[in-house]
């Protein structure tokens, strides 16, 4: 557990030349906000991996192909379940820039649908993503738990020295829809989960009380580990979060300038440059919204979440991360017309 008060006045609303946001005003110094330790499972309590099997056939349902665990875990040619589900991919994204610039779809998938620890890169905008590889680069984008995912992000964007290669890359994720429907669930108990890597998964022990947290768990942690792009997260929050998550969406935290339709446009499916929302993992959602509240994103444009972030209660950020989570990933025309 670690406390932040980040400094007042670093919003630099200006420094956005290319979209343009309503201006809100920048709120007083942020209160303190405690960063809770289980919205970044981190460990793996089992202890060190064996090395992935190099003999045995592996495979997921729906898909005719079968690979060993070791292909899946080649950071040099990503496995591809679904070939037929989307453009061929460029050299960057299938077999990255060795020696540090692991494969993109080794992490974010050939199709972009991501995975919790990770994010969906399908359909963001294409200069969001180079900025992004920029702010990783740069480390203006951290996170706010040290030891999280985000430091793999770093080494990757470091090894892709040559900006065409993340040009490349940005543009054919650009290109994809997103599809994964999450599957949100209100309880008053949780399944009880084991941390399994980077993620939570059922450890089949009963339930416990929520007690106010968002634990997202992947239907099955074989079909997960598999990189299987179709399997279904289940989120967990507390009994009434996405309807409160509605309200404050809607009226903005602070006011009309801060409802999330101001920016991220009228589905939330992003404007422009400011990235879609809607539909995205709840867990990468709630952590991007703990990394603007303690300035860990602190790239050129995150300002503008700033008045969003520091008004808003972890309660708050649950109950947003699971309504936009609980939204459609994509415009059902873009999506009928892909199929
Ligand atoms: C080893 C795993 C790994 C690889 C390989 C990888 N990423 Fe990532 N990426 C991550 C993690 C983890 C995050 C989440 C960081 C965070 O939220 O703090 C991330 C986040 C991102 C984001 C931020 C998305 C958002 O919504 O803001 C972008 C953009 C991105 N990656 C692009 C890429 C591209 C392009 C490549 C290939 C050139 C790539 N990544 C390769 C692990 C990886
Ligand atoms: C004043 C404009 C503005 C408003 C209002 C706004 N956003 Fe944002 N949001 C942005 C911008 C710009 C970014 C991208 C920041 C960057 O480039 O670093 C962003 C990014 C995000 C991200 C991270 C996305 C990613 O891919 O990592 C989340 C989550 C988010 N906003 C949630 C919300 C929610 C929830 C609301 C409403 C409560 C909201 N935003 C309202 C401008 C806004």
């Amino acid at each position: 557990m670690r406390s932040y008060a980040p400094a007042a006045g670093t919003a630099l609303l200006a420094a956005l030349c290319t979209v343009s946001f309503p201006l809100v005003a920048q709120s007083t110094t942020p209160s303190m906000f405690t960063v809770p330790a289980w919205a970044f499972p981190l460990v793996n309590p089992s202890g060190p991996v064996p090395p992935p099997d190099s003999v045995e056939l592996v495979r997921i349902p729906n898909s005719t192909r079968a690979f060993t665990r070791k292909q899946v875990g080649n950071g040099f040619d990503s496995v591809d379940w679904f070939p037929e589900q989307h453009p061929r991919m460029p050299a960057p994204v299938q077999y990255g820039v060795r020696p540090d610039g692991r494969a993109c779809a080794l992490c974010h998938l050939p199709d972009g649908q991501g995975r919790p620890e990770n994010g969906t890169l399908a359909g963001l905008p294409v200069e969001y993503i180079v900025r992004q590889m920029r702010a990783f680069r740069d480390e203006t984008r951290v996170s706010a738990a040290p030891g999280s995912p985000t430091g793999s992000m770093h080494r990757v964007a470091k090894g892709f020295t040559n900006d065409d290669d993340i040009r490349l890359a940005a543009q054919y994720y650009s290109r994809l829809r997103l599809t994964r429907r999450n599957v949100i669930r209100e309880v008053r108990d949780v399944p009880k989960t084991t941390i399994a890597g980077m993620l939570y998964a059922y450890n089949g022990d009963g339930t416990e009380p929520i007690a106010g947290r968002l634990i997202e768990v992947p239907e099955t942690l074989e079909r997960h580990e598999l990189k299987d792009p179709w399997v279904p997260y289940i989120t967990y929050v507390p009994v009434g979060s996405v309807a409160r998550g509605r309200t404050l969406a809607t009226r903005g935290p602070a006011g009309a300038a801060t409802a999330c339709a101001t920016c991220h446009g009228p589905t939330l499916l992003g404007v422009g440059e400011v990235p879609a929302i809607a539909g995205r993992s709840p867990t990468n959602m709630l952590r991007q919204l703990i990394n603007f509240r303690t300035r860990a994103r602190h790239d050129s444009t995150a300002a503008p979440m700033y008045a969003v972030s520091d008004v808003l209660s972890l309660n708050d950020m649950v109950a947003l991360a699971a309504y936009i989570g609980s939204l459609p990933p994509s415009a059902p025309s873009r999506r009928a017309a892909r199929r």
